[in-house]
């Protein structure tokens, strides 16, 4: 059987009128790249966006983490990013923050899901894209999806599903190296939560069939605050996950979404908001969001991909959408106080801070 590589590589370099979404003129220039410079490197491609981030998913054999390419997803972005500055569009090259080039993409500011797989007979899977957000926004759907029969039936349903899953979480604080642990679905699920719960800080990497081995979900982690120090958007994550037969089914992964999670992001990366589930090529608005997600399904053959099939393109989503737009109101209506925006360590702009700095000065130790 083939063994194929599935890669997403996400990047925002350039958006009309704020983050909005980028131009039809920079998508159809980084797809045009990739679909001449891919020319006997990759199988087949597919490019999208949501909100102000452009996602590039490439079908190969080379593997993950492969030189060749990252480079052809970068050197797509960087002929973006110049179309990107003759248009005058805003923050044009914002996620490409080092320009050295030393073998990947990783911990230069785009996004990385990438999968190698031994291919099943049919190849069902599903790609995320989340804008106005971090990678933490998975971690409560992937939970869930998992390790829960109230979203995942086939746990009590497949013999093969409810033999579990681990879970690989990455310490995303820990910036000089990978540093990540692995736990087991359903033993340790109080374990996962604990950490999960945390979404500034633990990031679900990938998760595994317990019945095969095999890899299920390939999500990006990568923190461009943790790895820039200062203010430089929010991470907009990606994600890769095989559905059906010995997985959860399709349905059961989207499940999840209906809960409309509050998560970090939204206007200046600094606010919670609910993740609020949308067709492909959605673009940003009120309040610079809400945080949205997006889910194309796809199948490949041999790496050759089918058309997508946008999961949340569908009358029931409608009515989430409704519901987290009536959520997003209720978390507004209260502005910057208390939980409506983030506390002071993940807030991405320094205005507190320097606020705090010089308001310190006027206080005053008042005497007994
Ligand atoms: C959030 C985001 C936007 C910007 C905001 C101000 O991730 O991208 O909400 O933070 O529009 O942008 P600047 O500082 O570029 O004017
Ligand atoms: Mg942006
Ligand atoms: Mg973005």
């Amino acid at each position: 059987m083939a063994k194929i590589t599935l890669s997403i590589i996400k990047a925002d370099v350039g958006s009309i009128g704020g983050h909005i979404k980028p131009s039809q003129k920079l998508l159809e220039t980084v797809s045009n790249y990739i679909k001449e410079k891919g020319r006997g490197l990759i199988i087949d491609y597919y490019i999208g966006h949501t909100g102000d981030d452009i996602a590039i998913l490439t079908t190969h054999k080379k593997g993950v983490l492969n030189p060749k390419i990252h480079k052809l997803c970068l050197d797509a972005f960087l002929t973006g990013t110049k179309i990107a500055k003759a248009q005058g569009l805003y923050g044009a090259g914002q996620d490409l923050l080092v320009s050295a080039f030393s073998g990947n993409v990783k911990g230069m500011g785009p996004q990385v899901a990438e999968m190698e797989i031994e291919e099943r007979p049919a190849e069902p899977f599903l790609m995320f894209m989340a804008d106005k957000t971090e990678p933490g926004a998975f971690n409560l759907p992937l939970y869930l999806a998992f390790t829960d029969p109230m979203h995942n039936a086939g746990l009590i349903l497949s013999p093969k599903v409810k033999e579990g899953f681990k879970f690989v979480i990455m310490d995303v604080s820990y910036t000089k190296v990978d540093k990540i642990i692995e736990l087991k679905a359903p033993e340790e699920i109080y374990d996962i939560a604990a950490l999960l719960r945390d979404t500034g800080r633990f990031v679900v990497e990938s998760i595994f069939s317990r019945a095969s081995g095999e890899q299920v979900v390939s999500a990006s982690t990568t923190r461009l605050h943790n790895i820039a120090g200062k203010y430089v958007g929010k991470d907009d994550p990606v994600m890769l996950v095989r559905t059906q037969k010995d997985f959860p089914a399709t349905g059961e992964i989207l499940s999840p979404y209906t809960i409309t999670p509050l998560v970090a992001g939204f206007m200046r990366g600094s606010h919670n908001s609910p993740l609020m589930p949308v067709k492909k090529n959605t673009s940003i608005s009120f309040f610079d969001g809400p945080a949205i997600v997006s889910c194309l399904a796809f199948c490949e053959k041999e790496g050759k991909l089918t058309e997508s099939a946008d999961t949340f393109d569908h009358p029931y989503w409608d009515y989430v959408r409704e519901q987290a737009a009536q959520e997003t109101q209720e978390l507004r209506r209260q502005g910057f106080f208390g939980a409506a925006m983030l506390p002071m360590s993940e807030l991405e702009y320094t205005g507190v801070m320097e606020t705090l700095k010089e308001l310190e000065k006027r206080f005053k130790i008042r005497k007994k």
